[in-house]
């Protein structure tokens, strides 16, 4: 049987088209696909902190390179989210310092409380959990990552505390 494909139109917006050709005007016009980890960042971030097949395709358009280059790097990294991620992503470290001080422990706990496996995102839309590689904060083992904030030496109570603030609106993620 034949296969169809159906392809959802990406349109990438002004603003970060403007903020693609800033990060490209940084790198030889040659060279575009050197921008790929930063634009990447860019086009996450204006659409709901991940990337969908679609919007690598769009990047490799843009960079001028095969899509598979950008799947390549898009799952290699922790950091780039493939599937929808809550609004407040809690992401462990379990690299070993993190590990031998708990964290899948950490991580149990959160996905209990919260009633979701690792890399799914609660009903209600607010929270994921995930588990990521070493943050370069393992003297404060074990830590989480929330936005561009750590939460170290972690806790049982630490946990309630920061998951009762972001719900409370407290928690800014930049
Ligand atoms: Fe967890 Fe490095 S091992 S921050």
């Amino acid at each position: 049987m034949e296969r169809t494909t159906i392809k959802q139109e990406i349109n990438i917006s002004e603003s970060l088209m403007e903020r693609i050709n800033e990060l490209l005007s940084h790198y030889p016009s040659d060279k575009k696909k050197s921008a790929l980890l930063p634009v990447l960042h860019a086009v996450q971030d204006a659409h709901d902190h991940w990337l969908s097949v679609e919007l690598m395709d769009k990047v490799a358009e843009i960079l001028e390179i095969q899509p598979i280059e950008v799947y390549e790097v898009a799952t290699f990294y922790t950091m780039y989210a493939l599937k929808p991620r809550g609004k407040y992503p809690l992401e462990f470290c379990r690299t070993s310092c993190c590990m031998l001080r708990g964290a899948e422990d950490m991580m149990d706990y959160t996905c209990n409380k919260l009633g979701v496996k690792e890399n799914e995102v609660t009903s209600d839309g607010m929270f994921s959990v995930h588990g990521v590689e070493c943050l370069g904060a393992c003297g404060y083992a074990p830590m989480l990552q929330l936005g561009d904030f750590n939460h170290e030496h972690l806790t049982k109570e630490k946990i309630d505390q920061l998951i009762e603030d972001c719900r409370e609106g407290k928690i800014d993620l930049v």
